[in-house]
């Protein structure tokens, strides 16, 4: 199956709220002066120029295969602070970097790479001594926004198409990132948060989640469904589906969001 592009300007339409993780997990990696930082599926780019930022002195990589992403990344780093890298994370090889990472970082890309496991590994054991590998990924699966998405698909006279589509993300249980990075010799902590995101708490937008969705989850249907007609009989649906599990409060239109988040530190140094 073709990658579904991204739309860098919808993935931003929500940059505060997807911020949040990233601050969240980057906060637990204590290292004071890295060499080398890495950014895996570092998308648009203002999450991987805050490395900069955190690490003045570091050289900093992120690595993206979405041209797309990374072209708004380079448009954001006018300084040229950080190193682009346009490649494929499934087959990475961090040897590449010619320098072993001191921390490598990446924040909700792995869902959409088919065995990550394979890469956690490579990454850990290319670390330098006593270096870190901090990870997020989404564990909402079984979320409305997702559950429907299944639903809707499978009721749509192109559901053979959409079935594998929808079904593409895969994550692990936290216990399994847990086990993985502990076998690989590291000191772990690993936890599990859920978000109440506030979506358009000023009232102007009709179908936030959908405009959520649409920046990530939802990008595999709507690259297959081109077709004005067949794309409509999809969102109506959904639209609707979303509308009733994800009602207006007086608060905005909360959007519930688990996430599973990973650090592991070499041994070393
Ligand atoms: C949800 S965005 C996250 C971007 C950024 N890390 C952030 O937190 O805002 C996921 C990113 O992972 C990238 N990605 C997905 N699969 C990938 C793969 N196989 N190789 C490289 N990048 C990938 C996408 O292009 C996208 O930019």
């Amino acid at each position: 199956m073709a990658e579904p592009t991204w739309d860098p300007s919808q993935y931003a339409r929500f940059g505060d709220e997807r911020s949040r993780p990233f601050t969240d997990l980057v906060g637990r990696v204590a290292a004071t002066s890295p060499d080398a930082v890495v950014d895996l599926g570092c998308g648009n780019g203002p999450l991987t120029l805050s490395l900069a930022e955190k690490w003045p002195n570091a050289r900093i990589v992120g690595v993206d295969h979405s041209p797309q992403m990374l072209a708004a990344a380079r448009a954001l780093d006018a300084a040229g602070r950080v190193e682009w890298v346009e490649a494929d994370l499934r087959a990475w090889d961090p040897s590449q970097l010619g320098a072993a990472p001191d921390v490598v970082v990446s924040n909700a890309a792995l869902q959409w790479v088919p065995g990550h496991q394979d890469l956690i590994a490579r990454v850990v054991t290319a670390l330098a001594p006593g270096g870190w590998f901090a990870m997020q990924v989404p564990d909402n699966l079984d979320a409305p926004s997702h559950a429907l998405m299944r639903e809707v698909a499978a009721t749509h006279p192109r559901a053979a198409d959409l079935t594998p589509a929808v079904t593409r993300l895969q994550v692990e249980p936290p216990e399994a990132y847990l086990e993985q990075l502990a076998g690989l010799g590291c000191a772990v902590d690993v936890w599990s948060t859920t978000y109440f995101h506030v979506l358009d708490p000023g009232g102007a937008e009709p179908d936030p989640v959908l405009e959520w969705v649409k920046g990530t989850g939802l990008r595999p249907v709507l690259a297959l469904l081109t077709d004005p007609g067949e794309r409509e009989e999809f969102l109506s649906v959904y639209r609707q589906r979303l509308r009733e599990a994800y009602p207006r409060t007086d608060a905005g239109v909360v959007l519930p969001f688990r996430r599973t988040f990973a650090v592991a530190r070499t041994r070393g140094a």
